[in-house]
């Protein structure tokens, strides 16, 4: 395997966490962006279903169906020869009874090159979880602020019962989750769960003790407007985009574009 980078598989991904290696993951929706990240060297990527908010100028993530995810992830997977890819399981497919969980994220992993799937629910998809699990399709679970349920929770508000996040974590663990994103969760809180897993947390909104971090990749290049409070920008993407493109509005009117050098003898 001279050179050649190993895919990071499901227990490897889950070793990161006794091994003390937090774990860095990003959303990609495309083939050059994932395949830049993969080159990155990032652990983790997520085919997340704000694809709908990010790509298709959605209000939520629930207009995404099947279809969308399975098209995004399979392009995504077809990038990506290291990191780990993981697909949203889009609402309401693990909602409406387990044939139709283990069916739509059956038809994920059969269409395309992903490894595992991430559904959104705590203690009452225990066993959703279960049965995707026993069906061998590895699940990662999503805590805290659910976007899914943002009509359920008046919003995108941190999460703060305490009691009901540790019994929501236990319980995705119990059911046999090989990690958890925690989104939106008190930093304190979400060390104190990170802490109490054995399987690794992956934090958005939840402080710096959490196993690993994830964050949309558009949120943090400073592609999206108003990004939440959480995201850290890495770049300023919109500003490079928009300065690009009206310098080549200016240079077509000029006729400064195309120079000799971009023309064809
Ligand atoms: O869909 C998504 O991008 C997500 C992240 C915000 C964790 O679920």
């Amino acid at each position: 395997m001279n050179g050649v980078k190993r895919q990071i598989t499901v227990p490897k991904f889950v070793s990161f966490k006794q091994q003390g290696h937090r774990i860095s993951m990003l959303t990609a929706y495309d083939y050059l962006s994932a395949k830049i990240l993969d080159e990155a060297n990032i652990e983790a990527i997520l085919v997340g279903d704000t694809v709908g908010m990010v790509f298709q100028g959605h209000e939520t993530t629930l207009p995404v169906t099947l279809d969308d995810i399975i098209y995004h992830a399979e392009i995504v997977g077809r990038a990506v020869q290291h990191a780990l890819v993981v697909v949203d399981l889009p609402f309401p497919t693990h909602l409406v009874g387990d044939q139709s969980a283990i069916a739509s994220a059956g038809r994920i992993l059969k269409e395309t090159r992903c490894q595992a799937v991430k559904l959104e629910g705590g203690a009452d998809q225990a066993d959703t979880i279960a049965a995707l699990v026993s069906a061998g399709i590895p699940v990662m679970g999503h805590i805290g602020l659910r976007p899914q349920s943002v009509h359920t929770m008046g919003g995108y508000k941190v999460q703060r019962d305490e009691e009901q996040l540790l019994s929501d974590a236990l319980a995705v663990q119990q059911a046999g989750a090989f990690s958890v994103v925690l989104e939106c969760v008190p930093a304190e809180l979400a060390e104190k769960i990170t802490q109490t897993l054995d399987i690794p947390t992956i934090g958005i909104g939840a402080g710096k003790q959490c196993d690993g971090q994830v964050l949309v990749l558009t949120d943090m290049l400073g592609l999206t407007p108003e990004p939440p409070r959480f995201v850290k920008k890495y770049a300023d993407l919109h500003s490079t985009i928009a300065d690009a493109a009206s310098r080549y509005r200016d240079e077509v009117q000029s006729g400064d574009f195309p120079g000799s050098e971009h023309s064809y003898q």
